[in-house]
């Protein structure tokens, strides 16, 4: 075991946790964020996906050691400090969860790809987001927020 001090959502953070520690049980266990979830635990599913310096990571099977050097972690928690990120606004206005259980992934991914690419196609969309799961089979809805996010739905 080592301690690292870590930024997440724009606060240092000491944590304790040995090299292999993956960065999802640092943020729900010890540091209680827990809208970043655990599902498949492989990287399969993004309901873990939270930023690193804006891009869209899977915490799931990132190692602490991969961000100890003061990379920007964000959660869906410090996405905005109300709710008030355009995607988040999108997807309250297109009704897009049923359980909920990988929205918050879905949201950070979202939003991941509107940093890297702030007007994204419709097949750019829908490619993009494919990478993560929603057993609940929101897809239509998920791309029809991220276009209202980025402006370009008609
Ligand atoms: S829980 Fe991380 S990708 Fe599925
Ligand atoms: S809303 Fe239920 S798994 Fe996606």
């Amino acid at each position: 075991m080592a301690k690292y001090t870590i930024n997440i959502n724009d606060e240092n953070q000491e944590v304790e946790a040995s090299e292999k520690t993956h960065l999802l049980w640092i943020v729900r266990e010890q540091l209680g964020l827990m809208g970043t979830k655990y599902s498949c635990g492989i990287g399969a599913c993004g309901a873990c996906t939270v930023h690193i310096d804006g891009k869209s990571t899977r915490s799931c099977i990132t190692p602490i050691t991969a961000v100890i050097d003061g990379q920007k972690i964000t959660t869906i928690e410090g996405l905005s400090s109300d709710s008030s990120h355009p995607v988040q606004k999108a997807w309250v206005e297109a009704q897009v969860p049923q359980c909920g259980y990988c929205q918050s992934g879905q949201i950070m991914h979202a939003a991941g790809l509107l940093n890297q690419n702030p007007s994204p196609s419709k097949e750019e969309i829908v490619k993009y987001m494919s990478a993560n799961l929603c057993r609940c089979g929101t897809y239509m809805r998920i791309a029809k927020a991220v276009e209202m996010a980025a402006g370009t739905d008609s």
